[in-house]
């Protein structure tokens, strides 16, 4: 197998760590495999990238080390995204909303508001033809898709409740990457702006921006709740994530190597798709019991007016993300598309 620099550096330095300790050294120096994500250990993509080492390091018997970065501790959103085509890290994680730079927008179909019913209905939708499908638009970049990771339904924040369409109006948004998204929140008469996931906590507290939507992992890890003084549990939209990896490098793993990894891979997403929805309800919990903000729910009156109001990204979408992609969504989750 043919390493790039910078994981030849690392295995070398692995060598040199056994060779240390005694043991046969350069011959035995394990494959290095770096897992860059920017979330928090203590979410489900945090959780789900230790299972994936803790797995993938059993099964091959030590010959694989996984080292996983969180927290955008190696690299922030749009980095990472280059370091994976430069193949200075193997793995990723990001929220299918930033996946435009790799010339795949037609993930962010995925984003649109009130798309998935419930966590069940979007778990069948990607393990059906519509996540198999996406995944085939990677190719062609050199990227491969392993898995799809859950990470439940967005709320959304501000200094101020969120429970009319009106309160939306000339509101700084923080969004993650999606067009769709940012063509939402516009329909509502905010102002979304794209930053990255590290930036946002100091965005909010300084004023950059003055809302933003995440999950309740998200939220109670990055301490977003501390600075949003509402959050309204509306759960309008879902954050999922692609496991990617560069498919040069995924290929050129020993035969047996691979196997065993792509078995932790399969048994790691099982586990961070398991947990996800207990996660996510045991953060709003927490941030409940914080005391640090309040909590809003929508009546059903107040969410048939989100609906309305953000209509038009259902039609606008097609020039963004285009049809064929909205139709399989449409047959996948068995609704009318435009
Ligand atoms: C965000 O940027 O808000 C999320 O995509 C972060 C994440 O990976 O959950």
């Amino acid at each position: 197998m043919k390493l790039s620099r910078r994981q030849f550096g690392t295995a070398l330095t692995g060598a040199a760590i056994a060779a240390a300790y005694g043991r046969p050294g350069w011959a035995q120096a394990p494959i290095v495999v770096k897992f860059s994500h920017v979330v928090a250990n203590d979410t489900p993509k945090g959780k789900g990238s230790l299972k994936f080492k803790e797995l993938a390091e059993k099964y091959t018997g030590g010959k694989v080390k996984i080292e996983v970065y969180p927290n955008s501790s190696l690299y922030k959103d749009k980095e990472e995204i280059e370091a994976l085509q430069l193949g200075s890290v193997q793995v990723l994680g990001p929220s299918t909303a930033k996946f435009a730079p790799l010339g795949a927008k037609e993930f962010e179909a995925l984003d649109l508001p009130w798309l998935f019913k419930d966590d069940a209905t979007y778990d069948r939708a990607m393990k059906g033809e519509l996540g198999k499908w996406l995944f085939k638009k990677l190719e062609p970049k050199g990227i491969s898709g392993l898995a799809y990771w859950d990470n439940g339904f967005h709320m959304v924040s501000a200094n101020r409740p969120l429970l009319e369409t009106t309160d939306f109006q000339g509101l700084k948004v923080r969004i993650s990457g999606s067009k769709i998204a940012d063509r939402y929140f516009r329909d509502l008469g905010s102002i979304p702006q794209i930053m990255a996931f590290s930036e946002v906590y100091q965005a909010l507290q300084t004023g950059v921006v003055d809302a933003c939507e995440n999950t309740p992992s998200n939220y109670v890890t990055q301490k977003f709740h501390e600075v949003q003084k509402h959050i309204t549990v509306s759960y309008h939209a879902h954050l999922q994530y692609a496991v990617i990896v560069n498919s040069k490098f995924w290929n050129g793993l020993p035969a047996d190597i691979r196997t065993q990894v792509d078995k932790a891979m399969a048994e790691a997403s099982d586990y961070t798709n398991s947990i996800a929805q207990k996660e996510n309800d045991d953060a709003l919990a927490e941030i409940k019991k914080s005391g640090k903000t309040q909590l809003h729910y929508l009546t059903d009156a107040q969410r048939q007016k989100w609906h309305t109001a953000m209509a038009p990204t259902y039609k606008w979408a097609k020039s963004r993300v285009g049809q064929d992609v909205l139709d399989l969504v449409a047959k996948e989750l068995d609704i009318k598309m435009n």
